[in-house]
């Protein structure tokens, strides 16, 4: 078998590059290891940028979005019985999009099926190979049989955990990385969101977010430290929880209910440099995570594959490689930037009591500036709906 440019992983970023190069009328075939549903069934990012709004615009595959997708114009920031709000819209003219990466992936799945795309879900040992001469190939096993395919360039976007940058040899790659001593608990449940646009809260238990995903499914995550057992944490005591740290107003319009998912994300900080090598690209959190606090990662898998899809593309119309040569630098420029911003908000609005009282001295000065300074506002606002491709 033989494509142009093989794509490891159907998550959003190898559909969505898929997509791209689909319309665009270049060849490619994606490889997963999972099976359609288990991709589905993991609840991730919630907010969209206006540039990955417009890169869906852009695959056809926004029209859904565009009806049950939620516009906001603002977030607030809580501390204690006080809110700031952020006025996205006013500050910077933009707002952003909440709608599930669930519902992104699976509108992606869709329009896969609908121009019967190739997409070899259940792949195993999934093996880029040759990647360093101007001939490279994948092998992988499918119901106990071992398949070659022959491809231009490979293309990794198989996740923090994936095979892609795996098979970089040592010394050829530099990781940056920053661990937190804490992840965050989220919660899916059937209830009506407690206010209309997000809340981000700072409290002396630890961090909180009021999320949502419609006007019926809300979406909450709580601080907890590294290594909690999800187990520990009944529905009720969660609910309690969020009451206290999301202050007296939350507390007093949040519905509560049953769990239809919960679940624990470490927080980290990653980034691989460069994000090529000879023929193979990583893209999306195989090549780079940030923690979720500034809503970036899922944006930043579609900022890397709007770099990659049209150095892709401009190499297969134009046969020129300019797109694809500048892509690892156009890439980490905003990734270094998306970076910063969310290991900020990270500091901002997380409990760090191993750091001492200078630090908490230090996040209630940032915090006052913030409420007191209409310029660090829009400096918040301008990377919280996104920094320009
Ligand atoms: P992924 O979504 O990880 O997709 C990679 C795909 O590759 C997967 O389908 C995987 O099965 C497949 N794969 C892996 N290894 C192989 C292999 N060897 N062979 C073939 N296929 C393989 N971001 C936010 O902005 N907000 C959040 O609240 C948030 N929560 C998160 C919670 C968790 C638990 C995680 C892991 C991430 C979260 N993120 C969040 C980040 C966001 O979801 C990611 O940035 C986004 O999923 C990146 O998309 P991706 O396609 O690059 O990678
Ligand atoms: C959600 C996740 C985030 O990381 C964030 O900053 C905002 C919302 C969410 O899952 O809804």
């Amino acid at each position: 078998m033989r494509t142009q440019v093989a794509i490891i992983g159907a998550g959003p970023s190898g559909l969505l590059l898929s997509q791209l190069l689909h319309k665009a009328g270049v060849d490619c075939i994606v490889f997963e290891r999972r099976s359609p549903d288990y991709v589905l069934s993991r609840i991730r990012a919630g907010v969209l940028e206006q540039g990955m709004v417009g890169m869906l615009e852009q695959a056809g595959v926004s029209e859904r979005m565009h009806r049950e997708g939620l516009p906001h114009d603002g977030f607030a920031i809580s501390v204690g019985d006080t809110r700031l709000r952020i006025d996205l819209k006013g500050l910077t003219g933009s707002r952003v999009m909440v709608y599930g990466q669930t519902e992104v992936t699976k509108d992606l799945m869709d329009a896969h099926t609908a121009r019967g795309a190739q997409v070899i879900y259940e792949a195993e040992n999934v093996t880029p190979l040759d990647f360093d001469t101007d001939h490279p190939r994948i092998t992988y096993e499918k119901d106990g049989v071992t398949h070659e395919v022959a491809c231009d360039f490979i293309c990794g976007c198989d996740g923090y955990h994936g095979v892609s940058r795996a098979a970089v040899p040592d010394g050829a790659i530099t990781e940056f990385e920053k661990v937190y001593p804490f992840g965050w608990l989220g919660i899916l449940s059937y209830v009506k969101p407690v206010d209309h646009e997000l809340i981000y809260a700072n409290h002396p238990n630890g961090f909180a977010l009021a999320s949502m995903r419609s006007e019926t499914l809300s979406r909450y995550y709580i601080q907890v430290p590294a290594g909690t057992d999800v187990n520990k944490w009944s529905d009720d005591a969660i609910w309690a929880e969020l009451k206290v740290r999301l202050g007296a107003e939350a507390a007093a319009k949040m519905e509560t209910g049953p769990s239809i998912e919960k679940s624990i994300a470490p927080l980290r900080s990653f980034v691989a440099e460069p994000l090529r090598f000879g023929r193979l690209f990583l893209a999306g959190d195989a090549g780079h995570i940030v923690p979720p606090t500034g809503a970036k990662g899922l944006n930043l898998a579609a900022s890397d594959i709007h770099y990659l899809s049209s150095g892709l593309i401009e190499y297969y119309g134009e046969k020129s490689a300019a797109g694809i040569d500048a892509y690892s630098q156009h890439a980490l420029a905003r990734i270094w930037k998306a970076e910063r911003f969310s290991w900020w908000m990270t500091s901002l609005l997380h409990q760090f009591p191993e750091l001492g009282a200078f630090n908490a001295r230090m996040q209630q000065a940032d915090m006052d500036y913030l409420a007191s300074s209409e310029a660090a506002q829009r400096s918040l606002a301008e990377n919280y709906v996104g920094l320009p491709f």
